[in-house]
Protein backbone atom coordinates (compact mmCIF):
# COMPACT_ATOMS: atom_id res chain seq x y z
CA UNK A 1 0.00 0.00 0.00
CA UNK A 2 1.32 3.69 -0.78
CA UNK A 3 -0.01 6.80 0.72
CA UNK A 4 0.07 9.71 -1.73
CA UNK A 5 -1.09 13.21 -0.83
CA UNK A 6 -1.80 16.32 -3.31
CA UNK A 7 -3.26 13.73 -5.53
CA UNK A 8 -5.78 16.61 -6.58
CA UNK A 9 -2.50 18.84 -7.68
CA UNK A 10 -0.75 18.61 -10.95
CA UNK A 11 2.10 15.58 -9.47
CA UNK A 12 -0.26 13.65 -6.64
CA UNK A 13 -2.66 12.95 -9.16
CA UNK A 14 -0.23 11.77 -12.04
CA UNK A 15 1.32 9.24 -9.02
CA UNK A 16 -1.46 7.68 -7.58
CA UNK A 17 -2.89 6.52 -11.41
CA UNK A 18 0.40 5.30 -12.74
CA UNK A 19 0.40 3.29 -9.60
CA UNK A 20 -2.83 2.25 -9.60
CA UNK A 21 -2.40 1.10 -13.44
CA UNK A 22 0.73 -0.73 -12.27
CA UNK A 23 -1.59 -3.03 -9.87
CA UNK A 24 -0.44 -1.41 -6.75
CA UNK A 25 -2.86 -0.87 -3.47
CA UNK A 26 -3.17 3.18 -2.91
CA UNK A 27 -4.45 4.98 -0.44
CA UNK A 28 -4.62 9.03 -1.24
CA UNK A 29 -5.05 11.87 1.82
CA UNK A 30 -7.37 14.15 0.46
CA UNK A 31 -9.40 17.01 2.40
CA UNK A 32 -12.49 16.91 0.18
CA UNK A 33 -13.27 13.13 -1.12
CA UNK A 34 -15.74 15.37 -4.16
CA UNK A 35 -12.16 17.19 -5.20
CA UNK A 36 -10.78 13.33 -6.11
CA UNK A 37 -14.15 12.32 -7.90
CA UNK A 38 -11.85 11.97 -11.13
CA UNK A 39 -9.64 9.52 -9.22
CA UNK A 40 -9.70 5.68 -10.50
CA UNK A 41 -12.56 3.84 -8.16
CA UNK A 42 -9.73 1.48 -7.08
CA UNK A 43 -8.07 3.86 -4.74
CA UNK A 44 -8.86 4.08 -1.55
CA UNK A 45 -9.61 7.36 0.08
CA UNK A 46 -8.37 8.65 3.25
CA UNK A 47 -9.87 12.02 4.25
CA UNK A 48 -7.23 14.08 6.14
CA UNK A 49 -5.06 17.21 6.11
CA UNK A 50 -1.35 17.53 6.53
CA UNK A 51 -1.94 20.06 9.26
CA UNK A 52 -4.32 17.37 11.24
CA UNK A 53 -1.81 14.76 12.99
CA UNK A 54 -4.55 12.06 14.20
CA UNK A 55 -5.63 11.97 10.15
CA UNK A 56 -2.28 11.42 8.93
CA UNK A 57 -1.50 8.71 11.47
CA UNK A 58 -4.76 7.13 10.65
CA UNK A 59 -4.06 7.29 6.52
CA UNK A 60 0.06 6.36 7.06
CA UNK A 61 -0.67 2.84 8.85
CA UNK A 62 -0.04 -0.21 6.90
CA UNK A 63 2.35 1.46 4.01
CA UNK A 64 5.59 0.75 2.62
CA UNK A 65 5.82 3.90 1.39
CA UNK A 66 4.44 8.03 1.30
CA UNK A 67 4.92 10.50 -1.70
CA UNK A 68 4.83 13.26 0.19
CA UNK A 69 3.87 17.03 -1.15
CA UNK A 70 3.44 20.06 0.57
CA UNK A 71 1.99 23.39 0.54
CA UNK A 72 2.03 26.13 3.23
CA UNK A 73 4.09 26.50 6.59
CA UNK A 74 7.56 25.54 6.82
CA UNK A 75 8.39 22.38 8.42
CA UNK A 76 5.26 21.68 10.39
CA UNK A 77 3.73 19.04 8.39
CA UNK A 78 6.99 17.87 7.20
CA UNK A 79 6.98 16.89 11.43
CA UNK A 80 3.94 15.56 11.49
CA UNK A 81 4.93 12.52 8.95
CA UNK A 82 8.08 12.37 10.31
CA UNK A 83 6.40 11.68 13.83
CA UNK A 84 3.25 9.55 12.72
CA UNK A 85 5.94 7.69 9.80
CA UNK A 86 7.69 6.51 12.70
CA UNK A 87 5.15 5.39 14.74
CA UNK A 88 3.90 3.32 11.70
CA UNK A 89 7.01 1.12 10.96
CA UNK A 90 9.17 3.50 9.50
CA UNK A 91 8.20 3.64 5.70
CA UNK A 92 9.91 4.77 3.36
CA UNK A 93 9.20 8.59 2.04
CA UNK A 94 9.47 10.61 -1.47
CA UNK A 95 9.55 14.40 -0.94
CA UNK A 96 7.90 16.51 -3.67
CA UNK A 97 10.86 19.21 -2.78
CA UNK A 98 12.11 21.72 -5.43
CA UNK A 99 15.38 22.98 -7.64
CA UNK A 100 15.13 25.94 -5.09
CA UNK A 101 15.78 23.75 -1.84
CA UNK A 102 19.27 23.96 -3.45
CA UNK A 103 19.82 27.34 -4.54
CA UNK A 104 21.93 29.46 -2.59
CA UNK A 105 21.72 31.89 -0.72
CA UNK A 106 18.90 30.80 1.14
CA UNK A 107 18.88 33.75 3.52
CA UNK A 108 17.40 36.28 0.91
CA UNK A 109 15.06 33.55 -0.19
CA UNK A 110 12.78 32.69 2.42
CA UNK A 111 10.13 30.43 -0.24
CA UNK A 112 13.58 28.28 -0.69
CA UNK A 113 14.60 28.50 2.81
CA UNK A 114 11.34 26.82 3.55
CA UNK A 115 12.07 23.97 1.35
CA UNK A 116 15.42 23.19 2.37
CA UNK A 117 14.72 23.01 6.30
CA UNK A 118 11.70 20.59 5.10
CA UNK A 119 14.51 18.71 3.13
CA UNK A 120 16.56 19.06 6.41
CA UNK A 121 14.32 17.89 9.03
CA UNK A 122 13.61 14.49 6.86
CA UNK A 123 17.13 13.86 6.71
CA UNK A 124 17.93 13.91 10.14
CA UNK A 125 15.10 12.19 10.85
CA UNK A 126 16.37 8.60 10.24
CA UNK A 127 13.71 7.71 8.11
CA UNK A 128 14.62 6.69 4.24
CA UNK A 129 13.71 9.39 2.52
CA UNK A 130 14.08 10.80 -1.31
CA UNK A 131 14.22 14.22 -2.45
CA UNK A 132 12.47 15.07 -5.59
CA UNK A 133 14.00 18.93 -6.53
CA UNK A 134 12.08 19.69 -9.92
CA UNK A 135 12.77 22.93 -11.50
CA UNK A 136 9.83 24.79 -13.10
CA UNK A 137 6.22 22.78 -13.76
CA UNK A 138 4.80 23.36 -17.07
CA UNK A 139 1.32 23.79 -15.50
CA UNK A 140 2.59 26.99 -13.99
CA UNK A 141 1.14 28.51 -17.21
CA UNK A 142 -1.71 27.64 -16.34
CA UNK A 143 -1.38 30.75 -13.87
CA UNK A 144 -1.33 32.90 -17.22
CA UNK A 145 -5.05 30.73 -18.36
CA UNK A 146 -6.95 34.27 -17.91
CA UNK A 147 -4.88 36.84 -18.89
CA UNK A 148 -3.95 34.58 -22.34
CA UNK A 149 -7.88 34.70 -22.89
CA UNK A 150 -7.40 38.51 -22.81
CA UNK A 151 -4.82 38.32 -25.05
CA UNK A 152 -1.85 39.19 -22.91
CA UNK A 153 0.91 37.60 -20.35
CA UNK A 154 2.60 39.55 -17.70
CA UNK A 155 5.85 37.71 -16.06
CA UNK A 156 8.46 39.10 -13.97
CA UNK A 157 11.42 36.54 -14.91
CA UNK A 158 12.66 38.73 -17.75
CA UNK A 159 15.56 36.85 -19.92
CA UNK A 160 16.12 34.27 -16.95
CA UNK A 161 15.40 30.68 -18.57
CA UNK A 162 13.60 27.73 -16.70
CA UNK A 163 14.36 23.93 -17.04
CA UNK A 164 10.54 23.59 -17.44
CA UNK A 165 9.31 20.08 -16.67
CA UNK A 166 6.04 18.52 -17.62
CA UNK A 167 4.80 17.24 -13.72
CA UNK A 168 4.31 14.06 -15.73
CA UNK A 169 7.58 13.64 -15.99
CA UNK A 170 7.85 13.98 -12.38
CA UNK A 171 5.39 11.57 -11.04
CA UNK A 172 7.01 8.65 -13.31
CA UNK A 173 10.89 9.59 -11.35
CA UNK A 174 8.23 9.50 -8.40
CA UNK A 175 6.67 5.94 -9.59
CA UNK A 176 10.49 5.00 -10.17
CA UNK A 177 11.27 6.36 -6.39
CA UNK A 178 8.41 4.40 -4.81
CA UNK A 179 8.63 1.15 -6.06
CA UNK A 180 12.49 0.18 -6.91
CA UNK A 181 15.08 -0.16 -4.57
CA UNK A 182 17.96 1.99 -4.78
CA UNK A 183 16.90 5.18 -4.44
CA UNK A 184 16.49 6.13 -0.76
CA UNK A 185 19.24 8.74 0.20
CA UNK A 186 19.38 10.36 -3.40
CA UNK A 187 18.29 13.27 -4.17
CA UNK A 188 17.16 14.09 -7.85
CA UNK A 189 17.14 17.57 -10.03
CA UNK A 190 14.51 17.19 -12.30
CA UNK A 191 13.97 19.17 -15.06
CA UNK A 192 12.55 19.23 -19.32
CA UNK A 193 15.11 18.87 -21.98
CA UNK A 194 15.36 22.29 -22.62
CA UNK A 195 15.43 25.63 -21.05
CA UNK A 196 13.31 28.80 -21.89
CA UNK A 197 12.21 32.04 -20.96
CA UNK A 198 8.77 32.56 -20.43
CA UNK A 199 8.49 34.69 -23.48
CA UNK A 200 9.71 31.18 -25.12
CA UNK A 201 6.89 29.41 -23.64
CA UNK A 202 4.46 32.09 -23.95
CA UNK A 203 5.12 32.06 -27.75
CA UNK A 204 4.89 28.19 -27.85
CA UNK A 205 1.48 28.74 -25.81
CA UNK A 206 0.30 31.09 -29.13
CA UNK A 207 1.12 28.67 -31.75
CA UNK A 208 -0.44 25.94 -30.26
CA UNK A 209 -3.26 27.59 -29.24
CA UNK A 210 -3.95 29.85 -32.16
CA UNK A 211 -4.03 32.89 -30.38
CA UNK A 212 -1.83 36.02 -30.77
CA UNK A 213 -0.80 36.57 -26.94
CA UNK A 214 1.23 39.97 -25.98
CA UNK A 215 4.30 39.30 -23.49
CA UNK A 216 4.48 41.98 -20.83
CA UNK A 217 7.96 42.21 -19.00
CA UNK A 218 7.32 43.74 -15.29
CA UNK A 219 10.25 43.75 -12.18
CA UNK A 220 9.74 41.18 -9.74
CA UNK A 221 9.16 44.14 -7.87
CA UNK A 222 6.07 45.53 -9.62
CA UNK A 223 5.00 42.03 -10.48
CA UNK A 224 4.94 41.70 -6.29
CA UNK A 225 3.20 45.23 -6.38
CA UNK A 226 0.34 44.44 -8.54
CA UNK A 227 -0.34 40.93 -6.12
CA UNK A 228 -0.91 43.09 -3.42
CA UNK A 229 -3.19 45.36 -5.46
CA UNK A 230 -4.81 42.14 -6.38
CA UNK A 231 -5.32 41.17 -2.40
CA UNK A 232 -2.13 39.09 -1.95
CA UNK A 233 -0.67 39.41 1.46
CA UNK A 234 2.52 41.33 1.46
CA UNK A 235 4.49 39.10 2.98
CA UNK A 236 3.38 36.03 1.09
CA UNK A 237 4.14 38.73 -2.17
CA UNK A 238 7.91 39.27 -0.40
CA UNK A 239 8.42 36.31 -1.10
CA UNK A 240 7.48 35.84 -4.55
CA UNK A 241 9.31 38.81 -5.36
CA UNK A 242 12.61 37.04 -3.82
CA UNK A 243 11.64 33.68 -5.67
CA UNK A 244 11.46 35.88 -8.80
CA UNK A 245 14.45 37.81 -8.16
CA UNK A 246 16.40 34.35 -8.46
CA UNK A 247 14.54 33.35 -11.71
CA UNK A 248 15.23 36.57 -13.41
CA UNK A 249 18.95 35.87 -12.67
CA UNK A 250 18.63 32.74 -14.55
CA UNK A 251 19.28 30.35 -11.55
CA UNK A 252 16.46 27.76 -13.09
CA UNK A 253 18.30 27.99 -16.38
CA UNK A 254 19.40 24.56 -16.39
CA UNK A 255 18.50 20.92 -17.58
CA UNK A 256 19.23 17.61 -16.33
CA UNK A 257 19.15 14.19 -17.54
CA UNK A 258 17.88 12.75 -14.39
CA UNK A 259 14.49 12.36 -15.26
CA UNK A 260 16.21 9.90 -18.60
CA UNK A 261 19.02 8.09 -16.02
CA UNK A 262 16.06 7.36 -13.67
CA UNK A 263 13.37 6.22 -16.08
CA UNK A 264 15.09 5.27 -19.41
CA UNK A 265 12.43 7.57 -21.21
CA UNK A 266 13.80 11.15 -22.22
CA UNK A 267 11.34 13.61 -20.56
CA UNK A 268 8.81 15.40 -22.57
CA UNK A 269 9.13 19.25 -23.64
CA UNK A 270 6.49 22.16 -22.92
CA UNK A 271 5.34 21.95 -26.54
CA UNK A 272 4.04 18.42 -26.13
CA UNK A 273 2.19 19.48 -22.42
CA UNK A 274 1.00 22.54 -23.65
CA UNK A 275 -0.87 20.11 -26.87
CA UNK A 276 -2.11 18.12 -24.50
CA UNK A 277 -3.79 20.86 -22.39
CA UNK A 278 -4.67 22.73 -24.95
CA UNK A 279 -8.32 23.13 -23.68
CA UNK A 280 -7.44 24.39 -20.39
CA UNK A 281 -6.53 27.75 -22.78
CA UNK A 282 -9.95 27.64 -24.56
N1 LIG B 1 5.01 24.89 -9.34
C1 LIG B 1 6.33 24.73 -9.51
O1 LIG B 1 6.93 25.24 -10.46
C2 LIG B 1 7.10 23.90 -8.54
C3 LIG B 1 8.46 23.68 -8.76
C4 LIG B 1 9.16 22.89 -7.87
C5 LIG B 1 8.51 22.34 -6.78
N2 LIG B 1 7.18 22.57 -6.59
C6 LIG B 1 6.52 21.97 -5.43
O2 LIG B 1 5.29 21.36 -5.85
C7 LIG B 1 4.32 21.52 -4.84
C8 LIG B 1 3.08 22.30 -5.29
O3 LIG B 1 2.79 22.10 -6.58
P1 LIG B 1 1.60 22.91 -7.21
O4 LIG B 1 1.68 24.34 -6.85
O5 LIG B 1 1.55 22.53 -8.63
O6 LIG B 1 0.37 22.40 -6.35
P2 LIG B 1 -0.80 21.48 -6.77
O7 LIG B 1 -0.31 20.35 -7.57
O8 LIG B 1 -1.83 22.36 -7.30
O9 LIG B 1 -1.26 20.79 -5.46
C9 LIG B 1 -1.67 21.23 -4.24
C10 LIG B 1 -2.15 19.94 -3.58
O10 LIG B 1 -1.90 19.99 -2.20
C11 LIG B 1 -3.06 19.58 -1.53
N3 LIG B 1 -3.05 20.22 -0.23
C12 LIG B 1 -2.95 21.54 0.02
N4 LIG B 1 -2.96 21.76 1.36
C13 LIG B 1 -3.08 20.54 1.95
C14 LIG B 1 -3.17 20.11 3.29
N5 LIG B 1 -3.14 20.98 4.32
N6 LIG B 1 -3.29 18.79 3.54
C15 LIG B 1 -3.34 17.90 2.52
N7 LIG B 1 -3.26 18.25 1.22
C16 LIG B 1 -3.14 19.56 0.94
C17 LIG B 1 -4.19 20.05 -2.43
O11 LIG B 1 -5.34 19.34 -2.13
P3 LIG B 1 -6.82 19.98 -2.04
O12 LIG B 1 -7.59 19.37 -3.17
O13 LIG B 1 -7.32 19.52 -0.73
O14 LIG B 1 -6.69 21.46 -2.15
C18 LIG B 1 -3.61 19.69 -3.79
O15 LIG B 1 -3.82 18.32 -4.08
C19 LIG B 1 4.95 22.28 -3.70
O16 LIG B 1 5.41 21.36 -2.74
C20 LIG B 1 6.09 22.99 -4.39
O17 LIG B 1 7.15 23.29 -3.52
C21 LIG B 1 6.45 23.35 -7.44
Amino acid sequence: MYLITGVTGNVGGPVARRLHEKGRHVRALVRAPSRAAGLPSGIELAVGDLNDPDSVSKAVQGVEAVFLMQVGGRTEQTRTVIDVAREAGAPRIVLLSSVGARQLPLETNPIGAALAAREQVLSDSGLGVTYLRPNTFASNALWWREEIRAGKAVDPTGDGQHGVIDPDDIARVALAALTQDGHVGKGYFLTGSEALTSREQVEILAEVTGRAIDFEDVTPHEFAQAAIDWGTPPEQAYMIERLNEVFRAGRAGFVTDDVENITGQAPGTFRAWCERNVDAFR
